[in-house]
């Protein structure tokens, strides 16, 4: 099967993009595996006709607004985010007529649509650099409140909140942290920001998921109780080998994330099926956005 697919990505002048909570086999045939600022930052500058994109359905639509003369493919067009469908266009724009005019910062976790209506995005990894960047009294971010009150917590800036969530993330709670911290009490405890800002209290460390890699790579410490998605895990000991990751609770998996498979990516390829495009006025809209953010993580 990967011989298959890599003879079929030559074929096609085409690259595999893994967010790091993809299944080990997926993330071994990938071209990259990252977060999703480094996810968007290479899509937006690979030289490649396709990009095959595993991970969930805004990060394929990330890659088409920044790269409209590239093929986007989403192996599945089931994976979506739960979050990112928290919020819509519409819902958005009652919102903003309720409230006196600021800038709107809506994480990458969201669909096109959302992201024409916005200031400027953000990911986990620049939240706070890109609130404060634009020195503005108050801001609305959307759609994630968790990400928003974590955010609250290191800026000077107000923030107006979005009533989004993620599923995966926000079912982690402060007993399940505490339970795991008792059983490893040597251990690092280190947090995803779309944990409750409860849950972000009792951390070492909030980082996005390549935060993570780099921060126990770095680290003297030899364990670490892992505050993400299951499949952090994989990528985690694969960078670091001989040390420990332990999971703040089994429960958190995303589904979205596991449904693409070595066969579905065979099949994507092969009959150029999951194409994932944006419309040209929702795109030029969604760039001005996804751009904004992009130059201030360079
Ligand atoms: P990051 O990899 O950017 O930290 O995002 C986590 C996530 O939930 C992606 O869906
Ligand atoms: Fe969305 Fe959460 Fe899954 Fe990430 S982990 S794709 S935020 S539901």
């Amino acid at each position: 099967m990967e011989k298959k697919i890599r003879k079929l990505l030559t074929e096609r002048s085409a690259i595999i993009l893994a967010h790091n909570y993809q299944p080990p086999e997926i993330q071994d045939i990938a071209d990259l595996c990252g977060d999703s600022l480094e996810l968007s930052i290479k899509a937006a500058q690979t030289d490649a006709d396709v990009i095959l994109f595993c991970g969930v359905h805004f990060m394929a639509e990330t890659a088409s607004i920044l790269s409209p003369d590239k093929t986007i493919l989403l192996p599945r067009r089931d994976a979506g985010c739960p979050m990112a469908d928290m919020v819509t266009p519409e819902m958005l724009k009652k919102k903003l007529g309720e409230l006196p005019p600021m800038p709107v910062v809506t994480y990458v976790n969201s669909s096109a649509d959302v992201k024409a209506l916005s200031t400027i995005c953000c990911t986990s990894a620049n939240a706070v650099e890109i609130v404060n960047s634009l020195e503005a009294k108050a801001v609305l971010m959307v759609p994630d409140r968790n990400l928003a009150e974590n955010t609250a917590l290191k800026t000077n800036t107000k923030i107006y909140l979005w009533e989004g969530y993620c599923p995966t993330h926000d079912r982690l709670t402060r007993g399940d942290v505490l339970k795991a911290k008792s059983k490893h009490p040597e251990a690092l405890f280190m947090a995803h920001p779309e944990c409750r800002p409860e849950v972000v209290a009792l951390a070492d460390a909030s980082l996005s998921t390549s935060g993570m890699i780099r921060y126990a790579r770095e680290s003297d410490r030899q364990s670490f109780i892992v505050g993400t998605e299951v499949g952090m895990l994989y990528p985690l000991k694969k960078a670091n080998p001989d040390k420990t990751f332990i999971p703040a609770s089994d429960s958190m998996v995303c589904e979205d994330m596991k449904k693409i498979t070595l066969s579905d990516i065979v099949n994507s390829l092969e009959n150029m099926d999951g194409e994932v495009s944006v419309t040209e006025d929702i795109r030029k809209k969604a760039l001005s956005a996804v751009e904004k953010m992009i130059g201030l993580a360079k």
